[in-house]
């Protein structure tokens, strides 16, 4: 087990570096992975979860290695090259890994395949897409609604689906079954997730296009894949960390270059402003089809809000860190139409109210609200992670601003998403202030 020392107090300056995106990098992986040759990956994050969909591929028969600059090579076979007789395929702790994995592996005829998670994934919700597979009239069998997924792929019929929750991995699952099945989709979230799907598909020249009512049309035919020469940006929600910590305690201002600002994934810059932070981007560029920015955070007093609504979806994985914000603000902060988070790798409300807690902050929770009083000051003590990455990063973040010292337990969870995540703290903290704790 590891666990994080932290001295609270610091400032933090300098340049912070973050992975790249592990939405982006999971769906670059599947892609060339789908394409037929050679496929150049740059950026891809070393956190266990797109490290998940790499393993899964590999047992499907794909070639996936490492040039000695860090790039990742993968030897597409196309769609009807995949390894049928999959056998069983590990997820890991990844919910985007088995969710839109489902869906593919759904549409290609004769694939065999059971797909496995972690004690934390195996309970998470798999019913929001075995129920559009099943109206497909996919061969899909879970365990009452959770992993493990066993899969008998084949044709499939077109769909017009509308889901109840705003959640991109149910988007990107119909829509990878309906591209592997060869089949037309339609379908409609409550209010937009992010899109770098739906960007990776029209990149390939397949046609998606929405309506005035938020339905997203794929048409067929669908050509095979053209191999990718991919640079992932840097991963806004692992970002996010260092802009709430350069709100709260920037010195002489932090840097945190390269970051994707896809508009469906900056809520919590959104949000952060809205509390008074001063966060700005330059540099504004494209890279693969996506949005990058570099950002510039400054210290300023922040105040609380009401969070709800269509931005939800877009800030969903930084509430988290939007919590610790809220607790150094003047005021409360209201997070509404928050449910998602109990569904997550670990129920993240009932996780940042027990951690906050601990530092003598008000926090109130119902089954789909989160408030969070901001603190007059913060007491350190010791987290625990709830074996979820972006808990154990967020109280790392939350600490710093503590009196006294705090220790971060089961602190190895970052290394799902961000395993550097404590080096680049260090960098911009000192690294007399974060460290490894040793009892
Ligand atoms: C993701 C979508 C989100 C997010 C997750 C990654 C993706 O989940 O929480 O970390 O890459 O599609 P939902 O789509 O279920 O909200």
């Amino acid at each position: 087990m590891v666990a994080w020392s932290i001295r609270g107090g610091a400032q933090a300056t300098g340049v912070a570096r973050v992975p790249g995106d592990k939405s982006i990098a999971h769906r670059a992986v599947m892609f060339a992975a789908l394409a037929e040759g050679r496929s150049i990956l740059r950026g891809i994050p070393r956190g266990e979860d797109v490290w998940s969909t790499i393993g899964v591929f590999r047992t499907l028969g794909i070639a996936i290695s490492e040039t000695s600059d860090g790039a990742i090579v993968v030897e597409g076979r196309g769609i009807a090259g995949l390894e049928k007789d999959a056998g069983v395929l590990d997820c890991g702790n990844s919910g985007t890994t088995m969710r839109l994995l489902a869906g593919l592996l759904a549409g290609v005829d004769g694939m065999q395949a059971t797909l496995v998670g972690d004690h934390s994934l195996s309970a998470r919700p798999m019913g929001r897409i075995e129920k559009p597979l099943t109206q497909m009239a996919a061969t899909i069998r879970s365990a009452e609604g959770t992993a493990p997924l066993s899969i008998e792929g084949g044709a499939l019929l077109p769909i017009e689906y509308r889901s109840p929750v705003a959640s991109a991995q149910v988007k990107s699952c119909v829509l990878f079954a309906g591209l592997t099945s060869g089949v037309s989709v339609r379908v409609h979230e409550p209010s937009l997730s992010r899109d770098h799907s739906e960007r990776m598909l029209r990149g390939q020249g397949i046609q998606l296009t929405t309506d005035g009512e938020g339905w997203l049309q794929m048409t067929p035919p669908y050509c095979p894949f053209t191999p990718l020469e991919m640079e992932i940006p840097g991963d806004c929600s692992s970002a996010a960390f260092f802009a709430v910590l350069g709100a709260l305690s920037a010195g002489a201002g932090l840097r945190i270059p390269g970051v994707g600002v896809n508009p469906t994934r900056t809520g919590a810059l959104e949000i952060l402003r809205r509390m008074g932070a001063r966060v700005t981007e330059s540099n504004h560029r494209d890279v693969a089809g996506e949005p990058v920015a570099d950002l510039w955070v400054e210290a300023s007093p922040l105040r609380g809000l009401v969070v709800e609504g269509e931005v939800v979806p877009r800030a969903i994985d930084e509430i988290p860190i939007l919590a610790v914000a809220a607790s150094c603000a003047v005021g409360k902060t209201v997070f509404k139409d928050v449910g998602e988070l109990r569904v997550k790798e670990t129920d993240r409300i009932a996780a940042m109210a027990t951690e906050l807690r601990k530092m003598g902050v008000k926090v109130e929770e119902t089954a789909d609200t989160m408030t969070v009083w901001g603190a007059e000051s913060l007491r350190g003590a010791d987290f625990e992670s709830h074996g979820d990455h972006r808990i154990a990063m967020a109280m790392a973040v939350a600490a710093l601003q503590a009196d006294g010292k705090s220790r971060v337990l089961e602190a190895e969870a970052a290394a799902i998403s961000f395993p550097e995540f404590v080096e680049v703290l260090g960098g911009v903290v000192g690294e007399d202030c974060v460290g490894f704790a040793t009892d």
